[in-house]
């Protein structure tokens, strides 16, 4: 199912009061997933060592595991099988990329990063090298995927973590994101930093499924929160895991030596 250009009322959640706010406060947490050195990821000018301090961070934290967050989530979903399906397809796409007929997600970001003239072990780095705030938000998503009530931990990996900036304006049609080759020859990496088009494959694969994945995400937590203690728990955890993010940006600008007043 494509889900860019369907708005709210097409996700086929039966609406009531409860899920109208819990997906409004939701989108007011995914509505601040944006870091102040965010514009000088997408500019360029960064050096080598840059977007590895960068990379490096992002692969660890969350991208190299994130098939085996999901998995967690899934062992404490109860009978409800097409949350289970979800979830077990969401699976199946970052672990081998059989939706997309690409690869692994975690070893297409490894091609991305060879195309821009890394070795891999320039990006996988031990713990002991990355920033603290880095290991403990990556702790802490470990824990809390797995963490009752199921509603709030897959909250937390499918709109929270696999989310962005844009859900809101997605939600509402007004936003669709590239696909395809135009995804491709428009990134940054590619734009600025000489990463060769067909190195870009996580692109091509994300612009395929992450669509659905988007409507999937939403469907399984609004269509599955009965009552407002969990509604509360979905929030209260996308809010940590908003705080421990900015925490975790904030330390990879620190190693990027990025300044918030040059960003300013
Ligand atoms: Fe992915």
């Amino acid at each position: 199912m494509d889900f860019p250009g369907r708005g709210w009322h097409d996700l086929g959640v039966k609406s009531s009061l409860l899920t109208a706010d819990l997906r409004e406060r939701l989108l007011c947490v995914m509505d601040q997933k944006n870091h102040w050195a965010y514009p000088e990821l997408t500019r360029p000018g960064l050096s080598r060592g840059q977007l590895a301090a960068h990379f490096s961070h992002e692969y660890a934290v969350y991208v190299r595991d994130f098939p085996t967050l999901l998995a967690r989530a899934l062992g404490i979903v109860p009978d409800v099988p097409d949350v289970r399906r979800s979830l077990a397809e969401n699976i199946y796409e970052e672990q081998t990329g059989g939706l997309s007929r690409s690869g692994p997600h975690p070893e297409l970001f490894m091609v991305m990063m060879e195309g821009l003239g890394f070795a891999r072990e320039e990006i996988d780095l031990p713990d002991a090298r990355l920033h603290p705030a880095a290991l403990s938000y990556r702790d802490w998503l470990r824990e809390s995927a797995c963490e009752k009530p199921w509603q709030a931990a897959v909250a937390l990996l499918t709109i929270w973590v696999e989310g962005s900036v844009n859900e809101r304006a997605e939600l509402e049609g007004r936003f669709v994101r590239p696909r395809g080759e135009d995804a491709v020859v428009k990134h940054p990496l590619v734009v600025h930093y000489g990463c060769p088009p067909s190195a870009m494959r996580l692109t091509r694969a994300h612009g395929d499924v992450e669509g659905s994945h988007r409507g999937d995400a939403w469907r399984m937590v609004l269509g599955h929160v009965d009552d407002e203690a969990t509604a509360r728990a979905c929030v209260e955890t996308c809010q940590q895991g908003l705080a421990r993010w900015h925490r975790y940006r904030d330390g990879v600008a620190e190693r990027m030596g990025l300044s918030r007043d040059r960003a300013a």
